[in-house]
């Protein structure tokens, strides 16, 4: 007898994630590769380490099931309350959570077109409908989302700054959606890159947390440089949290996540560093862009999406060989674009010279700057 997939399984596309190092390590014979794939933050902090290396004795133990210790010091951190406050394994988790907690089989979610997958395919595992809004000029078009707002929507998800344009959406932009918004939906703010952003006019949602209905999703795998243990945290009005408290699963952020997230919140200094790694390295790389013709969108984030021109996913695949991995955006639906993580000063110099080494090399990009094979 032939086992039958559920369809919400069987017709989905799944997320497809960076290539990681090892597997290009392999599969091109390289020593060393580095990768820009995956708005990873590329330094690990010390205090962190040290707190892993005290938590491993207790790794037999299950880990706090509601991250009691940890929420505290992050509520005193936001100056919220702990009640306020919901951790995930990943705010990818959370995401799941909420779509569990809030949407019934009938009801739809909202977001915009070329945005985090994660919304479209967690929505689609838990069967339920994802209308999507295109953008404008590589921006959320809240106007637009607003407008499709029917009796089905119950969720709109809005990425703040965006991933993968690097774009954001305003004060003022957010203050005009979040009013007369019909009272059943819920909007949720994902602020993964909210640490980077120096835009003066980026809202502060915060300030609407027990106004509206207002989820913001956070998360400690950017700035706090902890990717690989997966926890992230949400924060909203009791009255949701505890709701979403009984969708998640038990014992979901393991202890050394835990102690991770918790010395992170200490150390401030790396924090500083990371945000000012960025910011500088940003600036390094658009002059690149410049200097070579390069169209790109200007990011509040760790990453930017430039233009590669036609021939795209042969620019990907000659980058592999000089062993360095960016991201493709062809299931974003992206064919010329290409998003690259900003990593530490001497990654985004072999970045910039395996990228120049490449166009060059296939005539692939009208060159702005006379001058500029002479950065190679
Ligand atoms: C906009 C956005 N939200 C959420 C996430 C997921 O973060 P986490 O590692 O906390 O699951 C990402 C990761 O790239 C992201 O870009």
């Amino acid at each position: 007898m032939k086992t039958k997939i559920t369809k919400n399984i069987f017709d989905l596309t799944p997320y497809q994630a960076g290539k990681p190092i090892e597997e290009v390590k392999r599969e091109l014979g390289l020593k060393e590769v580095i990768k820009l794939a995956s708005n990873e933050n590329p330094l690990v902090s010390v205090r962190v380490k040290n707190a892993l290396k005290s938590a491993l004795g207790r790794i037999n133990r299950y880990p706090e099931g509601s991250c009691f210790y940890l929420k505290e010091k992050l509520a005193k951190e936001l100056r919220l309350k702990p009640a306020n406050i919901i951790f995930g394994n990943g705010s990818d988790e959370l995401i799941d959570v909420i779509v569990k907690t809030f949407v019934e089989k009938d009801e739809e979610v909202l977001t915009s077109q070329l945005t985090f997958l994660e919304y479209e395919i967690i929505s689609k595992v838990n069967g339920r409908k994802v209308v999507t809004v295109p953008q404008h000029n590589f921006k959320y078009d809240l106007k637009g989302i607003k407008n499709k707002i029917n009796r089905k929507t119950k969720v709109v998800f809005v990425a703040n700054p965006n991933n993968p344009t690097g774009t954001y959406v305003n004060d003022r932009e957010v203050m005009d959606f979040l009013d007369g918004l019909p009272p059943n939906v819920v909007v949720i703010f994902d602020e993964a890159y909210n640490e980077f952003v120096d835009a003066n006019d980026f809202p502060n949602t915060r300030g609407y947390l027990n106004k509206k209905n207002v989820i913001i999703l956070r998360t400690f795998s950017k700035i706090y440089g902890l990717a690989g243990l997966r926890i992230g945290y949400a924060i909203a009005k009791e009255g949701f949290i505890s709701f979403m408290e009984k969708a998640r699963p038990p014992f979901n952020v393991n202890s050394l996540a835990q102690a991770a997230a918790f010395a992170a919140i200490s150390d401030k200094e790396f924090v500083l560093k990371s945000r000012k790694l960025v910011l500088n390295e940003k600036k390094y790389i658009y002059k690149f862009f410049d200097e070579m013709g390069i169209n790109y969108i200007p990011s509040q984030a760790n990453f930017i999406l430039f233009d590669a021109g036609k021939n795209t996913i042969s620019v990907f695949k000659e980058m592999l060989k000089y062993g360095v991995i960016v991201r493709d955006m062809k299931q974003y639906g992206l064919d010329t674009f290409i998003r690259v993580t900003i990593g530490k000063p001497a990654e985004n110099k072999r970045f910039i010279e395996a990228l120049k080494r490449v166009l060059l090399k296939k005539g692939l990009t009208p060159c702005a700057n006379r001058n500029c094979a002479s950065v190679v």
